[in-house]
């Protein structure tokens, strides 16, 4: 295995796990398809641009021709490339199902026909839904997807397991929790809750804030993609959690702590509909195979923290142009609503 594919590596992780592809082997080749959505980004990529063994091609994964020139060329695939944000596929699913659902389907296709070696499909843990107090998701638990976003990733994680079952596919499947780190998107809530703080904005957090998420650092989640890509069994799922669970009302205390920002910069506003109160993996089986992670929640948010403070180049640009609109739209009423004083409050 020597030349390998991945798709959406302009995104977050995917450039996070690109970069640990280069340093950590170096006869390997890495051709990357992404489509530069919204979410695409290759400054994240600008320190590798210049490698000779990186290749990037803007594409699309639901074009058939282009997908399958680009599989005769490589002996693995990382799949890493999605919609991914729960609150858009909330406004609109479209193309959530056409990349998540139709484009994953496209690529097995053309990785059955080219007989791929290894193909890592990078799911999420969201497709198990709401986890009730005192469980955490097995790989064998049902599917219970609750948002566009993680039906459409569930979507594909369920073709990919088809293709194993059917064709042999050597297939593995990643389900990773929350990530957060450097270069992510800042309309998830780590960033998004960090540099509206940077401009002393106020942090819109949804409903009551006691929903719990586990955050992973992004390079211990590359750390067991790479792990996985190698060692994982064709056929099986593994889970990746961090055992970092918290509130976010905590995250979001922690972030405004750790820039010295005052915590009324907290503003409880109107829920996201049918919001997930908890996600909580069990990854005894990854664990199992000897990879743990190496940052706790401390160290990851206050790394985080730092590169958002020390690059505001990068989401200065993120966050300008149609990433206004956006914001407008899913929070100029939410905030507008928590600032008006309740029924009978400011009545003398
Ligand atoms: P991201 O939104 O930052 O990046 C997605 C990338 O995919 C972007 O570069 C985008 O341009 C590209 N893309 C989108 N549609 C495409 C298409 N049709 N063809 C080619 N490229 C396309 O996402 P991320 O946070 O880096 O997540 C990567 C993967 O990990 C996704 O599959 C996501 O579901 C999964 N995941 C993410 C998290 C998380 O916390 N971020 C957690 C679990 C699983
Ligand atoms: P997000 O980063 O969108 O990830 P996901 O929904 O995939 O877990 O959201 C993380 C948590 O933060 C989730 O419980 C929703 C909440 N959240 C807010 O409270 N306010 C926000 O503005 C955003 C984007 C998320």
């Amino acid at each position: 295995m020597r030349r390998i594919l991945v798709t959406g590596g302009a995104g977050f992780i995917g450039s996070h796990f690109i970069r640990r592809l280069l340093r950590e082997h170096p006869a390997y080749d890495i051709i990357n398809i992404d489509k530069l959505t919204y979410a695409g980004n290759l400054d994240n990529l600008r320190d590798v641009e210049d490698y000779p063994r990186y290749q990037f091609v803007q594409g699309d994964i639901c074009d058939r021709d282009l997908v399958d020139e680009l599989m005769g060329q490589a002996d693995a695939i990382v799949h890493f490339a999605a919609e991914t944000h729960v609150d858009r596929s909330l406004l609109a699913a479209d193309a959530f199902i056409q990349t998540d659902v139709a484009g994953t389907y496209t690529l097995l296709c053309a990785a059955r026909d080219h007989r791929l070696q290894r193909f890592l499909h990078v799911s999420t843990d969201e497709v198990y839904g709401d986890v009730p107090q005192g469980h955490r998701s097995r790989e064998s638990d049902p599917f219970q997807p609750r948002s566009p976003y993680a039906a459409s990733k569930a979507g594909g994680d369920l073709m990919c397991g088809a293709f194993y079952q059917t064709y042999g596919l050597p297939l593995v499947i990643a389900r990773p929790a929350n990530n957060v780190g450097p270069h992510q998107h800042p309309e998830k809530m780590v960033p998004l809750f960090v540099t509206n703080a940077l401009q002393d904005q106020p942090l819109p957090l949804y409903g009551d804030g006691l929903q719990e998420r586990d955050w992973l650092y992004v390079e211990d989640d590359c750390q067991a993609l790479d792990l996985l890509l190698h060692e994982g069994r064709p056929g099986e799922a593994y889970n990746i959690g961090a055992d970092n669970h918290r509130h976010n009302v905590r995250v979001a205390e922690a972030i405004l702590d750790l820039l010295g920002k005052p915590r009324d910069l907290i503003r409880h506003v109107e829920d996201r509909p049918g919001h997930d109160r908890r996600y909580a993996l069990d990854w005894s089986k990854l664990r199992a195979m000897g990879w743990s992670p190496a940052h706790d929640f401390d160290q990851a948010l206050a790394r985080t923290v730092a590169w958002y403070r020390d690059n505001e180049w990068w989401w200065r640009r993120v966050r300008s142009g149609a990433y206004q609109d956006y914001y407008q739209q899913q929070y100029g009423w939410r905030l507008a609503q928590a600032a008006r004083p309740a029924r009978g409050e400011g009545q003398r």
